[in-house]
């Protein structure tokens, strides 16, 4: 049985990668870019005989389709993760010319990331789809419009397909991940609370789905900070926000 990854050759896709090859699995990852031999032998070591990279962008249906097909041909695809996405956190004045590549990315690849992934495993009625949402869904940060938003409508558009999908003997599971040491938040600064390593933040991803979870957010204070967030008052926000972007 093998498992497809979404932005699987960095972060928290990588790292989900190695946890499931070390449970056995055969394992494709997909992104943008190629990862070397050097980096695969460095990253993957033994499993490597087991882990498949395809070369394409969660924004081409097409590409997409197409790397699950040939990993399925290898051995047959049991769960799909929909884990690629980009957060680009820039300040209103840069105007709105990356809103495009944010949603198409986190909401328009997810989209079509579930399409194929339904497609493939429907008609034999069993499988799984995790989905890699984020805290930040729960509430709209400054400068992360477009991200929070995008987040947001994964949770959503997850809700309704999970009674569908479950109709057809899919489970679907959304992660909702808070702050996790990768690329993707170096140069920022991460919530009061500190972030996870990747292989830690994995290791909990793969337990949630594995059980089957319908929604799984972690670590628990910052989703309760995003949750406490909604009854603030506007002056404690402003506070707090001007802590952590300035
Ligand atoms: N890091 C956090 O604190 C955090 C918190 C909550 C949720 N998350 C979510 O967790 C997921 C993974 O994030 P990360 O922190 O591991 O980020 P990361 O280290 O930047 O990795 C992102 C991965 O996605 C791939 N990717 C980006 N755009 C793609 C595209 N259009 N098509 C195919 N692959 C694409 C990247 O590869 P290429 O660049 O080669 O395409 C890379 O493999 C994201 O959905 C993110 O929103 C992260």
């Amino acid at each position: 049985m093998s498992i497809f990854i979404t932005g699987g050759s960095e972060g928290l896709g990588l790292e989900l990668a190695k946890v499931y090859l070390r449970q056995g699995f055969v394992v494709g990852v997909c992104s943008r870019k190629s990862l070397t031999n050097e980096f695969i032998e460095k990253e993957i070591g033994e499993g490597k005989g087991r882990f498949f990279q395809y070369r394409c962008d969660v924004r081409n249906r097409s590409d997409l389709e197409s790397a699950l097909r040939q990993l399925n041909e290898i051995d047959p695809v049991m769960m799909v993760v929909a884990n690629a996405g980009i957060d680009k956190r820039k300040p209103l004045q840069s105007g709105f010319s990356h809103y495009e590549d944010v949603i198409s990315t986190n909401l328009m690849g997810v989209i079509n990331t579930i399409d194929v992934a339904v497609n493939l495993l429907c008609p034999r009625r069993t499988g799984r789809i995790a989905v890699i949402s984020s805290i930040a869904s729960l509430y709209g940060l400054p400068r992360a419009a477009p991200y929070c938003a995008s987040k947001a409508a994964v949770n959503v558009l997850c809700e309704s397909l999970r009674h569908e999908l479950k109709v057809s003997g899919i489970d679907l599971t959304v992660i909702m991940p808070g702050g996790i040491l990768t690329k993707m938040t170096q140069p920022k600064k991460l919530s009061p609370f500190g972030a996870l390593t990747a292989a830690r933040a994995a290791e909990k991803c793969a337990r949630a789905i594995e059980q089957g979870r319908r929604r799984y957010a972690f670590p628990k204070p910052q989703y309760f900070l995003f949750q406490c967030m909604k009854l603030m008052p506007e002056w404690v926000l402003s506070r707090l926000f001007k802590k952590v972007y300035e």
